[in-house]
């Protein structure tokens, strides 16, 4: 058995922090879960990294199904918690439900997360008592990008902590597992963590959240139409593929790839065959 929702609440009551990073596609899923990462995300945010939109916002149900079991596919270890895209719950309880279950159903994701707080608790509620793990995500919600005015640190002001804490113990009382904080000031974050049974998920949220979660991407320097300051480049892959595409291209050009042990020598086409065939 891999990780579960107990796992997560577990970790949290020891201390342990939670390692998570976004996946999309099946072999970065496989390349996560041997690295050992505790839960992989499907984001919505593949509408940007994968799909090239300048938002989340026209990410559908089919494409989060389509990459959610590809994803689930990868991993034999690590939680795969599937986002719900835009629209996909804000309109109806009933709505929200359906989908969640179309998320655990046809992709076999093992939970879902979905943005808001107080507004979507009855969301929450009703997905988590049909048996579905919700995992919550307030602060910084790309799907309000509009409402928000821009991507932008929440939470800063007093009234404004105070709602963000006040949503963070909806969703928690809702039945949220645990509760994504996207863009929060560190020490309301640290503090909302403190306050919270189940365990916080920081992106931008400072080193007080009882777990992390970046976008692979980002962190691989792959996608660099936009570098949020919380990212930190663990490895120079997006230059590595870089480097070797343009070497493949330069192999090609030159005529040293393929090489002979590229070709199914053994295989090949009997002479006499050839020889027929050139005549014609
Ligand atoms: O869609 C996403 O990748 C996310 C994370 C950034 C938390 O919601």
């Amino acid at each position: 058995m891999g990780t579960t929702v107990a796992t997560f609440l577990q970790m949290k009551r020891e201390g342990k922090k939670i390692a998570m990073l976004t996946c999309y596609d099946y072999s970065i899923a496989k390349i996560l879960d041997e690295a050992g990462v505790d839960a992989v995300l499907v984001g919505d945010s593949l509408g940007c990294v994968v799909l090239g939109y300048p938002d989340t916002l026209s990410v559908t149900m089919e494409d989060m199904i389509r990459h959610g079991s590809a994803v689930v596919r990868g991993c034999s270890r690590a939680l795969v918690v599937i986002d719900m895209p835009f629209m996909s719950y804000q309109a109806s309880v009933y709505d929200a439900v359906v989908n969640a279950g179309r998320l655990i159903k046809e992709a076999r994701g093992h939970a879902v997360k979905l943005e808001g707080g107080a507004a979507v608790a009855d969301r929450i509620r009703a997905i988590s008592e049909a048996g579905i793990p919700v995992q919550a995500h307030l602060g910084m919600t790309p799907q309000s990008v509009n409402a928000l005015s821009g991507f932008k640190v929440q939470g800063k002001g007093e009234e404004a902590a105070r709602r963000l804490l006040a949503d963070a113990r909806t969703v928690e009382e809702a039945g949220a597992f645990s509760v994504v904080l996207e863009c929060v000031p560190p020490r309301l974050a640290a503090l909302i963590s403190r306050k919270l049974t189940i365990p916080t998920i920081g992106i931008g949220a400072g080193e007080g959240c009882d777990g992390q979660i970046l976008v692979a991407q980002d962190m691989l320097g792959m996608y660099r139409d936009f570098t949020p300051r919380f990212v930190r480049r663990f490895g120079e892959v997006g230059a590595g593929m870089r480097e070797a595409f343009s070497s493949y291209v330069n192999a090609v050009r030159t005529g040293t790839f393929p090489g002979p042990e590229h070709a199914f020598a053994k295989a090949d086409c009997d002479e006499e065959i050839l020889a027929r065939l050139e005549q014609e």
